[in-house]
């Protein structure tokens, strides 16, 4: 069995670690926990016996769909989860837990991307989506509407409806850098401020956006900025993906002028870069003051929902986790590596923009003629993907490709995808 497997079952991970800890001493390298080789050596097979939706929702596919990585835990989250349970640490979240998550959430803002925020600032939640439904309810409000830029993260665009919200879906546009040559995508300003001005006063941001990979430059961040302030907009702004920037920096939307800390509503997780959604604690960081005294009054139920072993975990990965996340990161790095040149060259009739953050890739196949590609790679090439339609109307012929697997999967992912086109002719 492959020992990424083991990592999530303790006594096999304190054994292997032991073990590569001894490995790397004698390399002399700093000590992560990250074992790229034995995730390389890890099977379909195993991940399936994890057990995870990713690997069990399509048996004998590959799980290319949600938003996971396949690289197990950090050994520091394994023994922090290992000790809580040790310890009995699993009634309902204290004080000081939060306030542990805040100082820790504040540290690695100011550690990764040099925002030096106040912990009294941020408020734990179970997750990012609660984040957006607590916007969605308090700060939007029904009858009125936000505006997603599409294609999206699929939730952006089927939550705003159970609190009778309108979703005004507005298309990303494609460009072409004009110093690299290299395609890009971009926003539809124009058309985000005829919105605006029409009396939308919502906006959703995404920063790095999922699912197209995008990172804001801050002249984008400023352009957004100048719109909100003049419509009078409020943002939700989830940077969730922030430490999976491969291209540029992550300049987190409220650091860039008083206006923008004013207008958002900032959520964030552990959840990504450490694969811990499960364990339910994210951060909303509240820069409007206004918004806190809203929290107090009406989101504290939902302060009470979020796990304590979430924060035990969120915590001892903002604390001590950056060298096992480093070291993800550069495995990440890898696959996006392959992916890349494999578009550009195998698939080059697929359409498709390089990803500049995040580990998800969107695939374009109307240039192949293909409608639905999520049912027709499910059926001809056992790969799961995210049907383009749930990312919004924009993502018709498109899908959502989740690259964050063991390497060795995904040079065998993308040969049956390259095969099954191949087998009908398509390339
Ligand atoms: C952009 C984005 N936001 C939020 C989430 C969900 O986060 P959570 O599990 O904290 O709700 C995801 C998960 O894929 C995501 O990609």
């Amino acid at each position: 069995m492959a020992a990424v497997v083991c990592t999530l079952r303790h006594r096999n991970t304190r054994n292997r670690a032991a073990a590569m800890l001894e490995r790397m001493e004698k390399q002399n390298r700093i000590f992560s926990g990250f074992d790229a080789d034995a995730i390389d050596r890890t099977t379909a097979a195993d991940l399936a016996e994890v057990g995870s939706d990713k690997w069990t929702r399509y048996p004998g596919c590959i799980g290319a769909f949600i938003a996971e990585m396949d690289y197990g835990l950090a050994p520091c989250i394994q023994q922090a989860i290992d000790s809580a349970c040790d310890h009995c640490k699993l009634g309902y979240i204290p004080e000081p837990w939060k306030r542990r998550v805040a100082e820790a959430c504040a540290g690695w803002q100011k550690s990764h991307y040099g925002w030096d925020v106040d912990p009294d600032i941020i408020r734990v939640v179970p997750d990012v989506l609660e984040a957006y439904e607590i916007f969605l309810r308090e700060l939007v409000g029904a009858g009125n509407a936000v505006v997603v830029p599409t294609p999206a993260y699929m939730p952006f665009l089927s939550v705003p409806k159970l609190y009778d919200v309108d979703v005004i879906e507005i298309e990303m546009l494609q460009g072409t850098d004009e110093t690299t040559g290299e395609r890009e995508w971009l926003f539809d300003f124009n058309a985000i401020e005829r919105a605006f001005a029409a009396g939308c006063h919502a906006f959703v941001l995404c920063n790095p956006h999922n699912p197209i990979g995008k990172v804001l430059t801050l002249a984008e961040e400023q352009r957004l900025c100048e719109l909100a302030e003049r419509y009078d907009v409020r943002i939700f702004n989830d940077e969730i993906h922030a430490p999976f920037v491969f291209e540029g920096r992550h300049i987190p939307y409220p650091t860039i002028s008083k206006a923008a800390a004013r207008q958002s509503m900032t959520a964030t997780s552990a959840s990504k870069s450490f694969n811990i959604p499960g364990t339910k604690c994210a951060q909303v960081l509240l820069t409007n003051p206004a918004d806190r005294e809203m929290w107090a009054e009406r989101a504290e139920w939902s302060e009470h929902q979020t796990a304590t072993i979430g924060a035990i975990a969120t915590t001892t990965a903002y604390n001590e986790g950056d060298p096992w996340f480093q070291d993800a990161l550069s495995y990440v790095r890898r696959n996006l590596g392959l992916f890349d040149k494999q578009m550009r060259t195998r698939f080059s009739g697929v359409g498709y923009i390089r990803p500049r953050g995040t580990y998800i890739a969107w695939l374009d196949f109307g240039p192949l003629g293909i409608d639905d590609p999520a049912a027709y790679f499910l059926e001809k090439a056992k790969v799961a993907l995210t049907d383009g339609r749930s990312c919004g109307r924009a993502g018709a012929g498109c899908v959502r490709v989740n690259m964050a697997m063991p390497y060795p999967l995904l040079v065998d992912c993308l040969n049956r995808m390259h095969d099954a086109l191949q087998a009908d002719g398509l390339l």
